[in-house]
């Protein structure tokens, strides 16, 4: 018989609900926060309020969407954590009482576990059954790139994952992000700059590379080099970033995709393994995307690019999470609780 989960994600300023069959996924519905682009990043307060407005109304239409009928549902999946707080309460509370209404039981999800995989959701649900997509075998690794996470990590088993590298200080979208602020360009800053960066030299500016041991990365050094010499350069001219922003959005990305791909290309040296993901909000960016699968011809590697809709937060990739979880029988007390910070 098959399993029916819901998937709920509000982590930090995306309010999403998924319903999934089995690994099939029938509906994944996103209602992004506007209320956040002129502060230049998320205001958590202004998150929670926006999530409590829409969650009704999304699970609604994800239920809707997947037509199936919510007494079917088998279970409901939820973000614990890492997040906001305040957001994650909205999705555990709605999980909470659903669940006690339908008298099913709650799936507890770490969001970063989630990203990782969103690469074993089966998709095309829609349009007849599923086509046999290409999913990774284990162990492999998955290089993890969102707003707050920027990791890379050895994928042993569902849910036997072991962080091999990690930033120590800022993580690579929260980088887009500022040097997108710094430019006087809109949140959230990545995409963006992806898009800006199309039309641009990416050779035409150098900024410092950290240097960092073992696999981890630094990316706040990168960030202050950005800030001083524009600092400097604004004073020469003061549309200095008007002029250059293809050429200085091209050589910002280039910089951040070279500064992941080689810690990268690394790891999978270190440990012999060639089946390479990559997660998380920043692998929508299209030169990562490019350099992963050019340098995993060269290397002979077996790479695995998440679809766009998997990339940035969704709730698709919670209900699958959960759904591995539920074929385990992990299921949660209704006291669970969130947390904020990463628990691996
Ligand atoms: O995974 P995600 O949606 O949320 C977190 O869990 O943090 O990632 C959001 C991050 C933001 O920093 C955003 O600027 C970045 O992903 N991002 C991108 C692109 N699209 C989103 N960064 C670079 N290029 C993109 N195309
Ligand atoms: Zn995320």
């Amino acid at each position: 018989m098959s399993v029916y989960i819901l998937g709920i994600e509000s982590s930090c300023d995306d309010t999403s609900a998924a319903v999934i069959r089995d690994d099939v996924i029938l509906s994944n519905v996103i209602a992004g926060q506007d209320v956040h682009r002129n502060f230049g990043g998320v205001v958590p307060e202004l998150a929670s309020r926006a999530h409590q407005q829409n969650i009704i109304p999304v699970i609604d239409n994800a239920i809707r969407k997947a037509k199936i009928s919510k007494n079917q549902l088998s279970a409901v999946a939820f973000t614990q954590g890492p997040g906001l707080l305040g957001s994650l309460l909205v999705g555990i509370s709605f999980a909470k009482s659903f669940s006690m209404g339908l008298g099913i039981p709650v799936i507890e999800v770490d969001h970063l576990q989630a990203h990782i995989l969103a690469h074993f959701i089966r998709g095309a649900a829609l349009h007849g059954e599923p086509s046999g997509d290409k999913v990774p075998s284990f162990p492999f690794l998955c290089l993890t790139v969102s707003g707050g996470h920027t990791q890379i990590v050895l994928v042993k088993d569902y849910f036997d994952m072991q962080i091999i590298g990690q930033t120590i200080d800022d993580a690579a979208g929260e980088t887009f992000d500022k040097a997108a602020k710094i430019m006087g360009l809109p949140y959230p800053g990545g995409p963006v700059i992806d898009k800006l960066a199309a039309a641009g030299d990416p050779s035409r500016f150098t900024f410092s590379r950290p240097v960092t041991s073992g696999l981890d990365f630094s990316f706040s050094g990168l960030k202050t080099s950005i800030l001083y010499f524009l600092r400097d350069e604004l004073k020469k001219d003061p549309d200095f970033i008007e002029k250059n922003k293809n050429d200085l959005c091209a050589s910002i990305r280039l910089t951040i995709v070279d500064i992941l791909m080689n810690r990268l290309q690394q790891a999978a040296a270190a440990t012999g393994i060639k089946e390479i993901a990559i997660a998380g909000g920043v692998s929508a960016n299209s030169l990562l995307r490019e350099k992963l699968e050019t340098t995993g011809r060269e290397l002979s590697w077996n790479t695995f690019i998440p679809k766009f809709e998997y990339t940035t937060d969704n709730a698709a990739m919670i209900a699958v999470t959960g759904y591995f979880k539920y074929l385990g029988h992990e299921f949660a007390s209704f006291r669970s609780k969130p947390y904020a910070r990463s628990k691996w």
